[in-house]
């Protein structure tokens, strides 16, 4: 095929649907018009790497559901092929600002550097793999953050909650985002939306580790809101809702940038209320039409709401899957993801000399 003028390659194990590596297909998506997505095999991460924690055709749900994904290349060879992006019409690949490494210690991006192939992006600090299967191997609560406010650290990052809520370019206006207050009447418009909202389908809910269950009840819930001309919005339990021991395993900024990047989605409020009630609903922009649920959430979720409003979702792909089926594929296998956690520590070590030594190069 020749190349596709802007067309662009990124590619990577994407274990997690985490913001991290929405951001840098974000970041891939602004170079250019389309973004092709090659996703490397668990034998070939295994190899290289390290055991992975969700399985391929899972990877590859997280990465099809990100807004900026163009088209996924499942099996993508982990040493960056230029001929494989050639044979996909890819000019250049991108990849975040760390050197990453295989199994002989080379740099799967040397051929494309050599090439001229290479853009470069900022990676997304305090987010990694590595650091999300520590969370759940350390039982403790250091990244939670509390309670939704107008000083939450979510605050801090306007910029790239603004970036998140943008269109399928990556470049124009497209999700609102919003603040529920405990106590105000109104919720706090944190990003406006490109349109304002008419008929609105709502969904809330924890959605910690944003894994292949939550993916595609979003994009059933979307389905539903589409036939029916509306929109969907998601509310966002905050940490001290959600709390107990280390769950949520991702902090209500980490979870609220993991579903605002998600294509089955229209808007978003941070800080949900847990028991839905008409008081919460009046406060939503535009006309709540239906509260989309899961069949197997407790009915103490909707009970003080008008029953005809509620739509009960069930026997969508991975609807029996749970945070804590994740956590547990982690935790049966303990000796042999410390194991990974040493490897990738040393590895990065490796990683972290060999940037040096190119920066001092150039
Ligand atoms: N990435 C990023 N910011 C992060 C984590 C990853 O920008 N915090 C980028 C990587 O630089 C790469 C893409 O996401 O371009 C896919 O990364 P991946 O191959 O999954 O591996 P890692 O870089 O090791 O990321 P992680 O530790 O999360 O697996």
């Amino acid at each position: 095929m020749p190349i596709v003028e802007g067309r662009i390659w990124i590619d990577g194990c994407f274990d997690f649907a985490h913001h991290g590596h929405a951001g840098a297909m974000l970041q891939a998506r602004q170079e250019g018009t389309e973004l092709y997505v090659g996703v490397h095999s668990d034998e070939e991460i295994l190899k290289n790497k390290g055991p992975v924690v969700m399985k391929l055709p899972e990877r590859v749900i997280a990465v099809e559901g990100c807004r900026w994904c163009t088209k996924v290349v499942p099996d993508a060879p982990y040493v960056t092929d230029p001929l494989v992006m050639d044979q996909y019409g890819c000019k250049y690949v991108v990849h975040g600002d760390d050197i990453t490494t295989d199994a002989d210690g080379k740099d799967c991006y040397q051929i494309c550097k050599d090439l001229g192939r290479f853009i470069v992006v900022k990676r997304t600090p305090n987010i990694s793999t590595t650091d999300l299967v520590g969370r759940m191997l350390d039982i403790n609560s250091h990244h939670h953050q509390g309670q939704i406010s107008l000083n939450h650290p979510i605050t801090d990052i306007k910029e790239r909650v603004q970036s998140y809520a943008s269109d399928p370019s990556g470049r124009d206006s497209y999700a609102g985002v919003y603040f529920n207050i405990e106590g105000s009447s109104t919720l706090h418009e944190f990003v406006s939306p490109k349109n304002e909202y008419q008929r609105v389908v709502l969904v809330v809910g924890e959605f910690d580790l944003f894994h292949p269950g939550h993916i595609k009840f979003l994009q059933e819930a979307q389905k539903y809101a589409h036939s029916n001309g509306a929109k969907v919005i998601v509310g966002i339990y905050d940490d001290a809702t959600a709390k107990y021991a280390n769950y949520p395993i991702m902090n209500l900024v980490e979870r609220s940038l993991c579903v605002l990047q998600s294509k089955y989605i229209d808007g978003l409020v941070i800080g949900a209320a847990k028991i839905l009630a008409a008081a919460f609903l009046d406060k939503i922009p535009g006309d709540v039409i239906k509260v989309v649920v899961d069949a197997s959430d407790p009915p103490s979720k909707v009970q003080s709401l008008d029953q005809t409003l509620v739509h009960k979702l069930s026997g969508y792909e991975y609807s029996d899957m749970s945070t804590s089926t994740i956590v547990n594929r982690v935790l049966d296998n303990r000796a042999e993801y410390e194991e990974r956690q040493r490897k990738k520590g040393w590895k990065s070590e490796l990683e972290q000399q060999l940037k040096q030594e190119t920066s001092s190069l150039q």
